[in-house]
């Protein structure tokens, strides 16, 4: 079945049949009769159809919506799109009354109600995932207590800090992450249902009453936008990329963290994969796949923007081809918030304690606080670092005497705050990587999860 046959003397052929349909939309199915329940309410209301049409119309709608809920929908591989198959399915359901429904409509409009309703509901599920990864890391910072790593600069180590600052720094990645879902779910909550084909209609179509039906907070000013404009896709597909690409890094920390040579965490069997070959292996799989899927998702952003960027207004079928791009980008999304939600409460946390070289620059702003201007101060405890390092000694390994040498402001005592926790337990500045600043931040984070 094809909703356009009166044009055409002839079938299409077999080969434009299967180049041009794409089952990817077979997902809208929920949403196409949502929608189309909502367009019926709207040529009710405006007095295009009459209250027994309606009526007839939305109880075989809602029949189609419950096959769709309890998959027993039927689909016929005649049916050219969602859209077709439904309008079919109602023919099937309440006969020729069916055809009324399309008034004022065109799949055009049609595809960008279900496509938005779709992302709602998804980007909406999203946003408890992320937040859902967020409490996780903060439950986990909140759980290692005060145990001191190094952060890493270049990956080399940099300052000693508490390790539930670095598992913070990813809560507050993944809370951009979210706000920016939240914020661009309010773009796409604006129906284009009512647009039609690109112009409008000659008949009394009152877009907002299907928008306000539908549960749309704003409806479209100019119809050619409405059915040509799909950035509202790649704006989710970007808040997808950039949330994978924050889970990649992540996923990345913990190969990373997990190895012999690192030695941070060990992960817990149920979240790891051996080898068909090396008895002793035991392999960050999962953190390695979250890390190599984002590369398909930045691929599906960079499809969708490609997608739009040479296409005239309003409507073009290259635009079908939206769907995939999204809802791949969507799928894999769930799929990595889920297992990495999943396995960082199941690692253990006990790294060792970084080189005490992180020091340094704890001794170098001493000697600061001591009026020392810092350029003279960071020489003088480079050189001492020269000398120490030569020698295959650590800074705590200085003596009172080294570092008297170092400077005429340093005193023996200061040999006592050369260690990573004494470096931690000395660290002043707000937001920087102190015990008190994690206090600070895990009740900022979980100030934020309660409001998106
Ligand atoms: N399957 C189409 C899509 O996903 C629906 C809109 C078709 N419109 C049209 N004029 N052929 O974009």
């Amino acid at each position: 079945v094809t909703l356009w046959g009166g044009r055409f003397a002839e079938e299409p052929a077999d080969e434009l049949w299967r180049f041009t349909v794409d089952e990817s939309d077979r997902r809208l199915l929920g949403d196409d009769v949502v929608g189309s329940l909502g367009h019926v309410a709207m040529l009710e209301v405006v007095g295009i159809i009459d209250e027994e049409d309606a009526d007839a119309m939305r109880m075989g709608l809602r029949t189609i919506g419950t096959e769709a809920a309890e998959g027993s929908f039927e689909w016929k591989d005649t049916d050219e799109d969602v859209h077709t198959a439904v309008e079919r399915r109602l023919g099937e359901l309440i006969g020729d009354t069916a055809g009324k429904l399309h008034a004022g409509r065109s799949r055009n409009d049609q595809v960008g109600v279900d496509l938005r309703l779709y992302l709602k509901r998804s980007g909406a599920t999203r946003i408890e995932e992320i937040e859902g990864m967020v409490e996780v890391l903060a439950d986990k910072a909140e759980a290692v207590g005060d145990t001191i790593v190094a952060s890493y600069t270049h990956l080399q180590q940099a300052q000693a800090i508490p390790l539930a600052h670095h598992f913070l720094a990813y809560a507050w990645m993944l809370l951009r992450d979210r706000d920016r879902f939240a914020d661009m779910l309010r773009r796409i909550d604006v129906s284009p249902l009512g647009a039609g084909a690109s112009a409008g209609s000659r008949l009394p179509l009152d877009p907002a009453v299907s928008a306000a039906m539908l549960g749309f907070s704003d409806v479209f000013h100019n119809s050619m936008d409405a059915v040509g404009a799909r950035d509202f896709v790649s704006e989710y597909a970007y808040c997808c990329a950039q949330t994978m690409v924050t889970l990649s890094r992540l996923a990345e920390e913990l190969v990373i963290w997990s190895t012999s040579e690192f030695g941070w965490v060990v992960l817990s069997d149920r979240f790891t994969t051996g080898s068909s070959a090396m008895p002793h292996k035991k392999n960050p799989d999962a953190a390695e796949l979250a890390r190599g899927r984002s590369a398909a998702v930045i691929g599906d952003l960079v499809a969708l923007l490609t997608l739009q960027k040479g296409l005239p207004l309003t409507y073009n079928r290259d635009l079908q081809e939206d769907k995939r791009g999204v809802f791949h980008a969507d799928d894999t999304l769930a799929g990595a918030l889920r297992v990495m939600q999943a396995m960082i409460p199941s690692g253990d946390f006990d790294p060792p304690e970084p080189t005490a070289m992180v020091g340094a620059l704890d001794l170098a702003e001493l000697l600061v606080s001591r009026g020392v201007p810092f350029r003279s101060a960071h020489e003088a405890v480079g050189r001492l670092v020269m000398r120490l390092a030569a020698e295959g000694r650590a800074l705590d390994d200085a003596t009172a005497g080294e570092l008297e040498a170092t400077h005429v402001q340093l005193v023996p005592e200061d040999v006592t705050s050369l260690t990573a926790p004494a470096s931690v337990a000395a660290r002043q500045s707000p937001g920087g990587g102190s015990m008190e600043s994690v206090a600070a931040q895990l009740d900022a984070v979980r100030r934020h999860l309660g409001q998106s």
